[in-house]
């Protein structure tokens, strides 16, 4: 769903790479994304139906609330009305995206460049109660966190040998659950895991480093209080669905979702 972050809303990680260069796609932080081929068939019924209206960009964003629909109660109001994007390339990646090896100022930082508070930050980071990360993303703060061959303190010593067990130094797979023991259910468990220092990514944990955001991770994980997670989720999402929006006669309503027309 980091999907939004590079230039924002206008589906330019739905196009393939062209002579310019590799697209978003194909870039090292978007190599666990899937599911192109569910957008396209989506993109050929509307289309068989209604040519030329509905942009791939508002599909993903849809197809994006659906699914995470489907894992739990978590909803949100998607506005319509977006446009394609006609670029797409791979190199602007590292500029844009946050890395999982973020500190919470760098995280703070990424996000208000796209205009996101810290409230955003930690609501939205949420997303990580569902969906899975590989060894090769976690390698480092287990293996090498200083570069000593260390492993990250920050990080729960008993869950740091459960995975390890797993995941082998330079290792790539397997996957593991980004909200252990609940990550198919899109719910407020990840903040437990997050307290407990048993959140798997180093962006995860140092939600605990800022004043604010450790004081949501903490109230969320109480089950009282969880409840409020949904609606700050759907909040955050709808400002992120604004993000780099293209209207009016910006960009174009594609055909196929993975070319420009
Ligand atoms: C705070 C900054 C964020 C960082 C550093 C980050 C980083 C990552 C990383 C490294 C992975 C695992 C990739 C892999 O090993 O395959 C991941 C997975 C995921 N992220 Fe984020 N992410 C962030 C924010 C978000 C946001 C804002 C959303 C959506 C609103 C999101 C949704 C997801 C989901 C659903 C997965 C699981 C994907 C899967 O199962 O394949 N993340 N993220």
């Amino acid at each position: 769903m980091c999907i939004f972050f590079l230039k924002g809303c206008e589906a330019s990680v739905l196009l393939n790479a062209t002579k310019e260069g590799g697209a978003e796609k194909d870039g090292f932080l978007n190599l666990s994304l899937r599911g192109f081929d569910v957008i396209d068939d989506v993109k050929s019924a509307i289309e068989k139906s209604c040519p030329g209206v509905v942009s791939c960009a508002d599909i993903l964003a849809l197809a994006a609330r659906d699914a995470v629909q489907l894992t739990g109660g978590l909803f949100w109001k998607v506005e319509t009305g977006r446009r394609d994007g006609r670029i797409s390339l791979s190199k602007e990646i590292d500029a844009n995206l946050p890395f999982s090896n973020f500190n919470i100022t760098q995280l703070k930082q990424n996000f208000a460049s796209k205009g996101l508070t810290k409230k955003d930050l930690v609501v939205l980071s949420g997303a990580h109660t569902i969906g899975s990360a590989s060894c090769l993303t976690i390698n480092t703060r287990l293996y090498n966190f200083t570069g000593r061959s260390d492993t990250d303190p920050a990080l729960d010593p008993t869950f740091a040998s459960e995975l390890k067990k797993k995941c082998k130094p330079g290792g790539i797979l397997p996957v593991f659950e980004l909200d252990q023991g609940s990550s198919t259910i899109s719910d407020a468990h990840f903040y437990k895991a997050v307290r407990q220092n048993r959140g798997l990514l180093i962006s995860d944990a140092a939600l605990l480093d800022d004043h604010a955001t450790r004081a949501y991770v903490k109230r969320q994980s109480t089950s009282a209080a969880g409840a409020t997670f949904g609606r700050d989720f759907g909040k955050s999402m709808e400002k992120m669905g604004r993000i780099g929006v293209l209207t009016g006669s910006e960009g174009e309503i594609r055909q196929r979702c993975a070319l420009v027309n």
